[in-house]
């Protein structure tokens, strides 16, 4: 019998869609729920303590609701910050986003890596952790951007960007003391992959872009390996904790990835 349980993807905002792209493409037959905390938007700039108290407990909400086979935290402030919280509180798997500082480690010719991300997320421990177990003979330089939140929710509402917004991002992490030798830079926020394209058009030198969605999506892969699915694609469903007009202008973009209906929590 098909099993027709989701795999629900969880993010602040319109991030995780950039973790939904390479996972359906790799299970075009999966249903998919996608998770946007709106009320809760944007968490990096929100203390830690907040996040921890604040996803486990909506998750386990999430879960009761739409029943998923699978929760994916598509967002790498609350994953740095709540997933061991998060597995703990729920019986069912749970993966996580955490920056790519492994693959962009391998990458780079310069050894010197770019990680953007959110404020929250660049200050964790996490990160630390990451640079020191799969970077140590990199630099790793960090910046820390709320403005590049706002530009991809922005985007996606179809609104265009004020000139220089991209380039001002960047020059927060690239004109850093040693910025210079940045060849990879970690796309460390799941929002940033949506406005890869701008980010690379407004460097003034060539960058290599990396972020964790295809290693995400070979993760579910593996983890519902021998599960069934419907027979044909289902439409996904889009919920948002708060469904105001900023939410609803984001429509035609969720329509546009597979979500055309859209509801509050
Ligand atoms: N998309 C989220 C992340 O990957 C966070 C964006 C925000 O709410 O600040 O970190």
């Amino acid at each position: 019998m098909a099993d027709i349980r989701p795999i629900l993807f969880f993010d602040s905002g319109v991030g995780g869609l950039s973790i939904v792209a390479p996972a359906r493409a790799a299970l075009p037959r999966a249903p998919f729920v996608y998770v946007a905390d709106s009320a809760g938007f944007p968490y990096g700039t929100r203390d830690e303590a907040d996040i921890a108290a604040r996803v486990p407990v909506l998750l386990g909400r999430l879960a009761e609701r739409y029943r998923p086979r699978l929760i994916v935290i598509a967002c790498n402030t609350a994953s740095t910050i709540a997933l061991p919280a998060v597995r703990a509180a729920l019986d069912l798997p749970v993966v996580g986003t955490v920056p790519a500082i492994k693959p962009a480690a391998a990458m780079s010719k310069t050894r010197t890596i770019g990680v953007l991300g959110t404020d929250a997320t660049v200050r964790q421990a996490y990160v630390d952790d990451l640079a020191a177990r799969f970077a140590s003979d990199c630099t790793v330089l960090r910046h820390g951007s709320a403005a590049l939140v706002e530009l991809a929710e922005a985007k996606l509402r179809g609104e265009a960007p004020v000139a220089g917004a991209f380039a001002a991002v960047l020059d927060g992490l690239l004109g850093q003391p040693g910025g210079e030798a940045i060849d990879v830079v970690v796309n460390a926020c799941t929002h940033f992959p949506l406005v890869e394209a701008e980010l690379a058009a407004a460097a003034t030198r060539p960058l290599r872009f990396v972020d964790g969605g295809e290693g995400i999506a070979r993760r579910i892969v593996a983890l519902t390996q021998g599960q069934d699915w419907p027979d044909a694609p289902t439409a996904g469903v889009a919920v948002f904790t708060r469904l105001g007009e900023r939410e609803a202008a984001l429509a035609p973009a969720l329509t546009g990835r597979g979500f055309p209906w859209i509801e509050p929590l």
